[in-house]
Order: C-alpha cells, then sequence, then structure tokens
C-alpha cells in the first residue's frame, strides 16, 4: 500500500539517521523537500556543505549538474539525485564537444564556467563560478584579461555590463527565467507601484533593465529581509517563495504567474524531485552520481579554485 506523506517524511527521517546520510535542498526544491533538508542554500552554498559533509550519503534534491559538483568535491561519499532526469536548460546547452572548438577559437582566453554546467564543461574551465559570486570574481581578475564566459549569456552578459568587461559569451540560456519576460513585470509594477522588483540574473536583459534588485537565491532572500518594503515583485523560479514566505511573514509577494498572461516561473527538472523519489533514492540508495577518478580529478580544479577565491574575497566564510 503506497504511503501518505506524513508516513513518507517519517520513513526519510529514520532511514537518514540509519544510514547517516545528509540531505541537501536547494531554494527551488518543493517545499515539503525543502523542510526535510539538513541544510537548504544557493549553488555557492550548496557545494561548499557537499565539501564539509562529513556523512556516508549526500542526497542532493537540486538538479544534476549541483549532485555532480558536490561528487566531485567529496568523492569519497555517495551522492544521490532522487531523479537522475532532473537536468537544467543552461547544463543542456553546452556540450563538451562544440564548446571545445569555441575555445579553440579563442586561444588566448580565459575560460570561466558558471556552475550550471557539465563535469565535461568544468574540465574544460579555468575558473567555476555561481551567480553569487560571478561579479565579485570576475571583477578579482586582472582587467586586461581575456575571458570566456560560459554558458548563460544572460548572467554574462549582466557581468559585462557592471563590470565594463567584454567577456566573450557563449550562446546559452536558463529556459525558465529567459522565458520571463519585462512587460508582465511592468503590469504588476503599475498595479504594485511600491513594490520592488527583485530579479535572478539568468533573466534576459530587457526584464533585469526593469529590475530594482538583481541576485543569487541567496542574494535575493537577504535584500528581502534587510528592506523596508512590505511587498515584491519577483522574478525567479517559485520554489523560494516558500523561504521568502518563511523568513517574513509578515511581507507579501507578487509573482509573474499573478499576471495571469505568464506561468512561465516553475522549474520542471527542480520539480521532478518528489519525497517518493526522494524516499526510493535512500531505501535503495541509488540513483547514484557516478564518475571516473580522471574527470572528478579534472573538474575539480577550477570549483576549488572557485571556493578558495570566494574565501579570499570573503564572500563565504
Ligand atoms: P542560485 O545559485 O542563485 O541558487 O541559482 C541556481 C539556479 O539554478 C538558478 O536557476
Ligand atoms: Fe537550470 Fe533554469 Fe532550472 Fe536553474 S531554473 S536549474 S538554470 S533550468
Amino acid at each position: 500500500m503506497a504511503m501518505n506523506d506524513n508516513e513518507l517524511k517519517q520513513e526519510i527521517l529514520r532511514l537518514k539517521k540509519e544510514k547517516n546520510a545528509v540531505i541537501l535542498g536547494h531554494y527551488y526544491q518543493r517545499h515539503e523537500i525543502q523542510e526535510l533538508s539538513d541544510y537548504v542554500g544557493d549553488s555557492l552554498a550548496l557545494a561548499q556543505k557537499a565539501q564539509e559533509a562529513t556523512a556516508d550519503i549526500i542526497v542532493f534534491c537540486g538538479v544534476h549538474f549541483m549532485a555532480e559538483t558536490a561528487k566531485i568535491l567529496n568523492p569519497q561519499c555517495k551522492v544521490l539525485l532522487p531523479d537522475m532526469e532532473a537536468s537544467c536548460s543552461l547544463a543542456e546547452s553546452c556540450k563538451a564537444e562544440e564548446f571545445a572548438a569555441f575555445k579553440k577559437e579563442h586561444p588566448d582566453h580565459m575560460v570561466i564556467s558558471y556552475v550550471n554546467c557539465s563535469a565535461e564543461i568544468k574540465a574544460l574551465s579555468d575558473l567555476i563560478c555561481t551567480s553569487g559570486n560571478a561579479e565579485k570574481l570576475v571583477r578579482s581578475l586582472p582587467e586586461e584579461q581575456k575571458i570566456i564566459f560560459a554558458p548563460d549569456r544572460n548572467l554574462g552578459g549582466y557581468i559585462n555590463q557592471v563590470t565594463g568587461r567584454k567577456m566573450v559569451l557563449w550562446n546559452g540560456v536558463c529556459t525558465v527565467h529567459d522565458a520571463m519576460q519585462a512587460e508582465a513585470v511592468l503590469m504588476l509594477k503599475a498595479e504594485h507601484p511600491d513594490a520592488p522588483v527583485i530579479a535572478h540574473p539568468e533573466c534576459n536583459p530587457a526584464l533585469l533593465k526593469v529590475a530594482d534588485f538583481i541576485g543569487s537565491t541567496k542574494a535575493m532572500l537577504n535584500y528581502i529581509k534587510a528592506s523596508e518594503a512590505k511587498k515584491f515583485i519577483v522574478a525567479t523560479e517559485t520554489g523560494i517563495l516558500y523561504e521568502m514566505k518563511r523568513e517574513n511573514p509578515d511581507k507579501e509577494f507578487v509573482t509573474l504567474r499573478d499576471n495571469k498572461s505568464c506561468a512561465c516561473d516553475d522549474c520542471a527538472y527542480m520539480k521532478l524531485n518528489t519525497l517518493e523519489k526522494l524516499y526510493r533514492c535512500l531505501r535503495d540508495e541509488q540513483p547514484e552520481i557516478l564518475m571516473s577518478a580522471e574527470m572528478i580529478e579534472a573538474a575539480k580544479r577550477p570549483i576549488v579554485r572557485m571556493l578558495d577565491m570566494s574565501k579570499q574575497l570573503g564572500i563565504i566564510k
């Protein structure tokens, strides 16, 4: 007989203890998964938590590139992903063979890749970044340094704009954020004139232009907490509303979904993980992220460089 949600939760907690597992969850996960996670964070914080984890098993409730990053940073740990199909449109937009050819066209360039890419792309990169550290990492590099930025042309374009750099951009997008329309935001802004617009840098340039604050999932949460405003227009994936409301019960959040013409704010990949799959994954200890030692070694170098630089720059502790 199928278990109800409460029974599933009890079983997950029991198995987690029995198997010395830790559950890491991204802010875009379903709220019931965030509730059960030992740690919920943005890509940067989750990578750091994975590196520091001392558990025997990491169950990564997020998408594939995040679980892969956890395995790269902590290879002796068994890393599980509740649904192996939980991919990412940005990672899909950048295939290793094509990227290697692109890199060859720009021989004197350093390669910075957004963490939303495969291990193969990481292995072809000099430095990894997340939306939480991209601007500071780029600013810390010598001005004359030529840079290829992959795979997100929106995040890369935004960093070019704020830093005045001319990084060469790979032409990839997050299909969820790129589809969010500035017009929809402006219509909501007309209805809620006092609400600041907060957006993730994966959104398209027209939308970013009308945003009052642009930042990673964690940065958006910090902005809301510190703001005097009582209402916010949120241009990012809806999973984060759970944490926004939890941290700010007295504040109100308007999403693009509230503009009836637009319902483009769910990441189908993030939502593949469910309580049932999390339970089965802990019970069966699969699907497991498996990688060759060579790939782990090659992809680790630019990620560790990112974490070391982030510490030096005071972005993380
Ligand atoms: P953050 O690093 O801001 O959490 O973003 C991850 C992501 O996939 C955004 O779409
Ligand atoms: Fe990838 Fe976009 Fe989903 Fe984030 S929201 S995991 S960038 S597809």
